[in-house]
């Protein structure tokens, strides 16, 4: 008798279940630009454990290298009133769409889910609006890695670089042996992120914040500067003639395939490797870029909700927002991205050397000060200094420029960007 109604009454219970999980069952659209091998990979993790809660995720994925065309998909469905749900969009920008009073308030989950203890300060500091949270961060990338193939190396008996000097002896013999030394991709984009790097591989954590952090035109206009665009014009050297215009996944692909030895590239290029079924340490090694070993430039992807009316569409938004900071998310996620979780007590056993040097790296430079924000990632300075930073550099490097003239033109640019 008390089994037959304890099963009634569970019958009862499963069936209000469903039925409130069906009437809250909301959709997101989520714009996002992750469509190469390895990010995509890594999206669809979160895609289907949306699904497994019951909601719908329309896919919004704008391809493009860092985001630019998604960018601009997402300014123009938002002035024309219909914004996403949700977008993937980082750093300063975040400040610039709360400002405009369009993101829901995600102080809620944030609370119930203690956000405020399981992000790292620095991260929350970007992810808050007048202290309120108002975007969910993703992941942490490194940018100033650099990924070569070992085998690629042994057959043009060149050592690894770890200096700029060793850098050019090397690239001589891989040429010579008949190999491409850099995988690279002429986008503007990639160009500012190989240049960040070498940026503070020469002139170090000080001269990076005050020039592509600060953007102050005295420290632009300098010798150090002048350095770290010839520098940028060594590396050119040794690209192939196919490089303008290529994406960056190709790039990585032309290391995988041992037809290049080293690409310039953060993280991410990490998710092309293991989407290859490739493993670090055997089938490639990453080392930091010359000159960069004591420095992390960080950048951090995230998610911004825009307000909405319905109901069930801001549940799914507030799932999709618990999501992505639970510990199985932040697990396989990053497993696939080539990043490293974004909160603190997630389980290192799952993730390779790479990640492991990667999490001590980021802690360590954290403390003492060279953990540093992304120009070229859109973690550092604003849109529109950013855009005038971009232009000098691949003006720079797609014409007989010199580094003296790219010193004094990108010291211009950043000042008149400012005062606009
Ligand atoms: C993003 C990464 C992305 C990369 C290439 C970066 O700006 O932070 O998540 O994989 O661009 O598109």
């Amino acid at each position: 008798m008390i089994r037959t109604s304890s099963k009634v009454v569970a019958t009862c219970v499963v069936a209000t279940f469903l039925w409130v999980s069906a009437a809250m069952a909301g959709e997101v659209e989520v714009l996002h630009w992750w469509t190469s091998g390895g990010e995509a990979a890594a999206v669809g993790v979160l895609k289907d454990m949306l699904k497994k809660e019951g909601h719908d995720w329309k896919d919004f994925a704008v391809s493009g290298g860092a985001g630019a065309n998604a960018m601009t998909a997402l300014k123009s469905r938002a002035v024309s009133g219909n914004p996403p749900t949700a977008a993937q969009v980082k750093g300063p920008q975040i400040q610039q769409w709360a400002e405009m009073g369009v993101l829901a308030n995600l102080d809620d989950v944030a609370k119930a889910n203690n956000w405020d203890k399981l992000v790292p300060p620095q991260v929350a500091k970007i992810m808050k609006y007048d202290g309120h949270w108002v975007a969910v961060p993703v992941n942490v990338h490194k940018i100033n890695w650099m990924w070569c193939n070992p085998e690629v190396f042994r057959k043009a008996k060149a050592k690894i670089p770890t200096t700029w000097d060793e850098f050019v002896v090397s690239s001589d013999k891989i040429k010579k042996a008949g190999f491409i030394p850099v995988a690279f991709g002429g986008q503007n984009w990639q160009e500012a992120t190989a240049f960040e790097s070498i940026v503070v591989g020469v002139g170090g954590v000080d001269f990076y914040v005050n020039t592509l952090v600060k953007a102050d035109p005295k420290a632009i206009d300098s010798d150090t500067m002048v350095k770290a665009f010839e520098t940028l014009r060594t590396v050119k050297k040794y690209t192939d003639k196919n490089a303008p215009g290529r994406d960056w996944n190709l790039a990585t692909s032309m290391v995988i395939k041992g037809q290049a030895a080293m690409q310039f590239m953060g993280d991410w290029a990490k998710g092309e490797f293991t989407a290859a079924g490739q493993s670090p340490g055997v089938d490639y090694v990453a080392v930091p870029v010359p000159g960069t070993s004591n420095s992390y430039l960080f950048n951090v992807d995230s998610f911004i909700m825009f307000k909405v009316k319905d109901k069930a569409a801001q549940e799914a938004q507030k799932t999709m927002a618990r999501l992505i900071l639970s510990p199985e998310f932040q697990t396989v996620f990053n497993l696939n991205k080539g990043s490293i979780p974004v909160r603190f007590g997630i389980d290192r056993t799952k993730f390779d050397d790479v990640a492991h040097r990667s999490m001590s790296e980021f802690e360590a430079t954290a403390s003492d000060g060279s953990l540093q924000p992304s120009m070229a990632h859109e973690m550092a300075v604003y849109p529109a200094v950013r855009g005038a930073m971009f232009d000098v550099i691949t003006n720079f490097y797609n014409s007989d420029m010199s580094a003296k003239e790219a010193a004094k033109k990108l010291a211009a640019a950043v000042k008149e960007a400012e005062t606009e």
